[in-house]
């Protein structure tokens, strides 16, 4: 019996262990299902909820299950082919235990989600005449090379909870096609695959997009257990079992890779080499992999050709332990870099590594200076801390609140503020809070108390609006998670935070609550973002807020939208704070002008790690780290506005000394900025700025912003495998720029390897 966890409540009888059976379902099946879509058309008619059982799938092994899975996902007119995007579509399909026989692919939908029994993994079989893409498709390819979404656009999907076995299908076949961006993920996927020799099995095939985060997968056999092309992503807890490839990347501009485990493999990472001009053949650009276990493989990492003298293509290991395993780092069909056997590898590089203001290059392909990886980020084995999305397996319905049982709407114009208050006193650590599907619209500050459990259903919406928070010198938390100086348990999931504009003096979440002492990311959230206008009802669409400015002061979208105060811990897995660019409810992607003054801010001591985070289209920074210590982030993807340099940051905020840097951008937005900081380990970065004034004329000269990152002289910071886009200065010290983009071309993009400051 575990020793009950320390929630940190005030409740009387607080939740210390959940009461399901071990034979019970697991919860989802079995709660009560009200959620509701509220600005679908049809709200009163449209299932949020659905379990594949009750559209006709058997789950016998023998019946094929295809037609019954997809009217499941079908049902009440989705987002699929011509709709781009919506977000009064959101559609959460169930699959009991069982194994569902399937014959051709399974189309996830646009702001879907597939979750399994987190109990009693479904198997997802693929019949003997399978064919398709893959089981699992998220962007379907239609005649002439078109598809269902675009690509970079492709948000709002997760899976979860399956196993996926490929082994009755003789020839070629892959279980998910997972093109994807932002807001995406895939959790606790087993993938059985073929072991025979030739045989020709992929676990995930990834040619494009924008993401994500993907974790918790283990892919036993198959000839690939993933093929991985797509801007950039950060993966965490991979395991890869007897596979002839476990990673065949075949192009991006930067990814992190944590704590992957590979055993009996042939080769473990196969990278494509690609060129150095922006216009070449896209490579593999970064590749940062941090706390790797490789045993009985030939070689751990592969590049298709040599990289000698420049970069081509950039690559940092970190605390890589090999048992067995022949060549570390080698080039197909040709020499080793990196010889292996049984050893770990601390710190190395390939690429161009810096120090301080010095900004020339000193291009490296050997051992670094040790990585500084401050101990309270590390778990007992050394290694950063890795912590799964709870999902509650071993809690019953009975363990749950629901909010709108008690009295909350979520309709989407009720303000239900007093009764979301009066559930966080009520039952804040005696139950786990379960927001039905909705939008709750609240017009004063919630308060999360430490201690709380709050689970989403397909990303339910918190909505702060009103004169509360108009007053950007004033600005107002929408979300408080613990009050200062609190500690205690806070596990958020599946929910998105956000503003109906005007909402210039909103802080949409202060994050206080700290881990108790000795529960290491107690305090955390997972697939949960802030997604700040440009949604159905937000008041911040293509009609009020279009590009020409016209909405002036109605444009104002929030303040900030993530604050980590100073007594802050925090633990965030894929959190997207996003500032709308363009508008997701009118069809055609049309952009949008809004005003937020910050991403993410943190004060915070730590300890704090930032998996899979990304920030964008804010004026002023998208992080701004002051006075902080004891990070780990990575990857962190950021984008600059599209209108800027028009107005100059901060503008058409007016500076407030509290929230903005010393040291601004000059016009530029930071995509991260740190001020009298230190222990901050940023390992992997994708900071990209496309536009000027909207035009991406600048992208042929590559200088739509000059410059992107800044630290100041106090701070003790070290970046790793750092990519951006189109900026002539990849990296200033107080505000001026030291590394120019021009030693560092890495296909589309430029790449700093390494940057310390001594
Ligand atoms: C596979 O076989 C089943 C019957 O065994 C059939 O219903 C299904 O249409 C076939 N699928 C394909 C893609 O050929
Ligand atoms: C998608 O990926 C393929 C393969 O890497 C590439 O050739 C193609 O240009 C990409 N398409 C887009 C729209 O990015
Ligand atoms: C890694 O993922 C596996 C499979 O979901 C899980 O059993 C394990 O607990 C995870 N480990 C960590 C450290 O997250």
């Amino acid at each position: 019996e575990a020793e009950a966890e320390f929630l940190g409540s005030t409740c009387s009888s607080p939740l210390t262990h959940g009461s399901a059976a071990p034979g019970d379902p697991f919860w989802l099946q079995n709660i009560q299902h009200q959620g509701i879509a509220a600005f679908n058309g049809n709200p009163g008619g449209y299932p949020v909820f659905r379990n594949v059982k009750n559209y006709g799938a058997k789950g016998d092994g023998n019946t094929d299950d295809t037609a019954a899975i997809q009217a499941a996902i079908n049902a009440g007119g989705r987002c699929g082919q011509g709709c781009d995007s919506t977000t009064t579509q959101p559609a959460l399909v169930y699959f009991p235990p069982g194994t569902y026989k399937v014959s051709s692919p399974l189309v996830v939908l646009y702001q879907t989600q597939l979750i399994g029994d987190a109990k009693n993994l479904p198997t997802l079989l693929a019949a003997p005449n399978f064919s398709g893409i893959a089981l699992i498709d998220a962007d379907p390819y239609l005649a002439g090379g078109a598809q269902y979404y675009v690509n970079q656009n492709n948000f709002f999907r997760s899976v979860r909870n399956f196993v996926i076995d490929l082994r009755q299908v003789s020839g070629s076949a892959t279980g998910i096609h997972w093109q994807v961006s932002q807001a995406t993920s895939l959790i606790n996927i087993v993938f059985q695959m073929s072991t025979a020799a030739g045989n020709q099995h992929q676990g995930i095939f990834m040619e494009n997009g924008s993401g994500g985060f993907l974790g918790d997968l283990v892919f036993n056999g198959g000839n690939i257990g993933a093929t991985f092309g797509n801007q950039q992503f950060t993966v965490r807890n991979l395991t890869f079992n007897n596979a002839n490839t476990a990673i065949n990347a075949i192009w991006n501009w930067g990814w992190t890779f944590q704590r992957i485990t590979i055993n009996n493999c042939q080769v473990g990472f196969d990278l494509t080499q690609g060129g150095t001009s922006n216009t070449g053949a896209q490579g593999v650009g970064a590749e940062a992999i941090i706390d790797a276990v490789v045993t009985n493989t030939q070689t751990f990492v592969r590049w298709s050709g040599a990289s000698s003298g420049h970069l081509q293509g950039s690559l940092v290991l970190n605390n890589i332990q090999l048992t067995n395993v022949p060549v570390a780092v080698g080039v197909k069909g040709g020499p080793t870099v990196l010889a292996g056997g049984t050893t770990t590898i601390n710190s190395w590089a390939q690429g161009n590594v810096y120090h301080g203001t010095n900004g020339n290059p000193t291009f490296t392909q050997g051992n670094i200076a040790n990585i500084n990886r401050p101990g309270v980020l590390l778990d007992s084995t050394g290694r950063i801390v890795s912590k799964s999305h709870p999902q509650y397996t071993g809690y019953a319905p009975s363990d749950f609140v629901s909010v709108r049982s008690q009295g909350a709407k979520g309709d989407g114009h009720t303000d239900d503020t007093q009764a979301i208050k009066n559930v966080f006193a009520k039952y804040a650590g005696c139950k786990i809070i379960f927001f039905d599907a909705g939008t709750y619209i609240v017009t004063d500050t919630i308060q999360i108390p430490a201690g709380t459990q709050i689970v989403g259903e397909v990303w339910s919406v918190i909505m702060g609006t009103g004169s509360k928070f108009t007053d950007y010198n004033n600005p107002q938390p929408v979300i408080q998670v613990g009050a200062p100086g609190s500690s205690g348990v806070v596990e958020i999931t599946d929910m998105i935070f956000t503003t109906r504009g005007p909402a210039a003096g909103a802080i949409i979440v202060e994050w206080n609550v700290h881990d108790p002492s000795g529960q290491q990311a107690a305090a955390g959230a997972w697939d949960t973002h802030l997604i700040i206008g440009g949604t159905a009802q937000s008041g911040l669409q293509v009609g009020q807020c279009p590009t020409s400015g016209a909405g002036g002061n109605n444009c104002f979208a929030d303040f900030l939208g993530l604050h980590l105060t100073s007594g802050s811990s925090a633990y965030l897995e894929g959190m997207w704070v996003w500032l709308a660019d363009h508008d997701l409810d009118s069809g055609g992607s049309q952009q949008i002008s809004l005003w937020s003054n910050g991403g993410i801010m943190s004060e915070s001591q730590g300890p704090v790690w930032l998996i899979g985070t990304a920030s964008e289209h804010h004026i002023n920074y998208q992080y701004f780290l002051k006075n902080a210590a004891n990070h780990y982030i990575g990857l962190a993807q950021t984008e600059t506005p599209y209108f800027q340099p028009n107005p100059n940051p901060p503008a058409p905020f007016i500076t407030n000394s509290n929230f903005d840097p010393s040291q601004l951008g000059q016009g530029d937005a930071w995509a991260m900025t740190v001020q009298n900081s230190h222990g901050i380990l940023v390992f992997g970065a994708g900071f990209y700025s496309f536009f000027s004034a909207y035009n991406t004329g600048c992208q042929s000269p590559q200088n739509c912003q000059n410059q992107i990152v800044n630290v100041d002289s106090s701070s003790d910071i070290a970046f790793y495998s750092l990519t951006t886009v189109d900026t002539t200065w990849q990296f200033s010290v107080n505000a001026q720029g030291v590394i120019n983009r021009s030693n560092n071309p890495n296909g589309f993009a430029d790449t700093i390897t390494a940057w310390t400051r001594n």
